[in-house]
């Protein structure tokens, strides 16, 4: 499997591929890969011939320096894992911040028609941007057909759809379901970081998550967000940064609960310093 770390590199080694291949499928990550990133690679590798998968922690996504420098860097890892999936061609492109950026580090500003007005985008200054940057570059740079996305984060799938929209990508954009640990917890590279009692702890949310689900069918949206808000409230070690039912398509926080529209319930929380988020469709 090549690895590489140069724009130009991966440029050619696509491009002698390019006779041999008909879809070309681009995973983006931010490395530390776990088996909810592989389900995405393996998805991506029996929809195309090729498959990039991308391994860049991209600074101007990131609000907090502190999150920003403890994100875990595992690259060597991340090949191994990589290297143990079967059949199908991958090639990584884990480039440097300056490969990526130049010498401007900064995000482009972007409108999403509101979608980033609420939930991620309200507690992360400028963290679509920094999203909406890197992927149109990273599409930009790999050209791919298709793409590939976790739906635990939704709200940046459905961002990324308004972007390609916007911009006139010629990509597919493709969400998968979210992958979770056999207690419920949602993958993700951050819960590595998680301390033991915090860690035990997590799966707290996607308990709630699922009874918030059942409530929603029979009681008003408000009641259920009172009824989340309590119980985090009780909670010893888990803080609610976040919770809100919105609209599954417009992301707009509900006004009054209607039939005829999907709803979906949204979550940020504080598990010590390790900020997690999660998702789940209500009706
Ligand atoms: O979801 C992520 O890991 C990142 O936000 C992404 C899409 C790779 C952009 O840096």
């Amino acid at each position: 499997m090549n690895v590489f770390h140069k724009k130009s590199d991966l440029n050619k080694a696509v491009n002698t591929f390019k006779s041999a291949y008909q879809t070309l499928g681009l995973v983006p990550t931010m490395g530390a890969l776990h088996s909810g990133h592989l389900a995405l690679i393996k998805k991506a590798l029996s929809e195309n011939n090729l498959v990039v998968v991308s391994i860049f922690v991209n600074p101007t996504q990131f609000d907090n320096t502190s999150d920003l420098q403890k994100y875990p860097r595992t690259l060597e890892s991340d090949v191994a894992m990589l290297k143990t999936l079967p059949e199908g061609e991958i090639m990584v492109y884990a480039p440097s911040v300056e490969d990526i950026y130049g010498d401007n580090v900064n995000s482009s500003n972007f409108s999403f028609d509101g979608l980033e007005d609420n939930m991620e985008g309200e507690f992360r200054t400028g963290h679509f941007d920094g999203v909406g940057t890197v992927v149109k570059r990273l599409f930009e740079i790999v050209k791919p057909d298709n793409a590939y996305f976790g739906e635990k984060d939704f709200q940046q799938l459905m961002i990324i759809k308004k972007l390609v929209e916007k911009h006139n990508i010629p990509v597919n954009i493709i969400g998968c379901p979210i992958h979770r640990e056999t207690d419920g917890l949602a993958m993700s590279s951050r819960n590595a970081r998680l301390e033991p009692e915090y860690r035990k702890a997590a799966p707290f949310i996607y308990k709630t998550l699922k009874s918030a689900k059942t409530k929603f069918g029979t009681n008003s949206d408000v009641k259920v967000i009172e009824w989340v808000k309590s119980k985090f409230a009780k909670h010893p070690l888990l803080k609610l940064e976040y919770f809100t039912i919105a609209d599954e398509e417009s992301l707009q926080p509900i006004n009054r609960k209607s039939k005829s529209k999907s709803y979906r319930a949204f979550i940020a929380v504080y598990a010590g310093e390790i900020r997690l988020i999660d998702n789940i469709a209500l009706n």
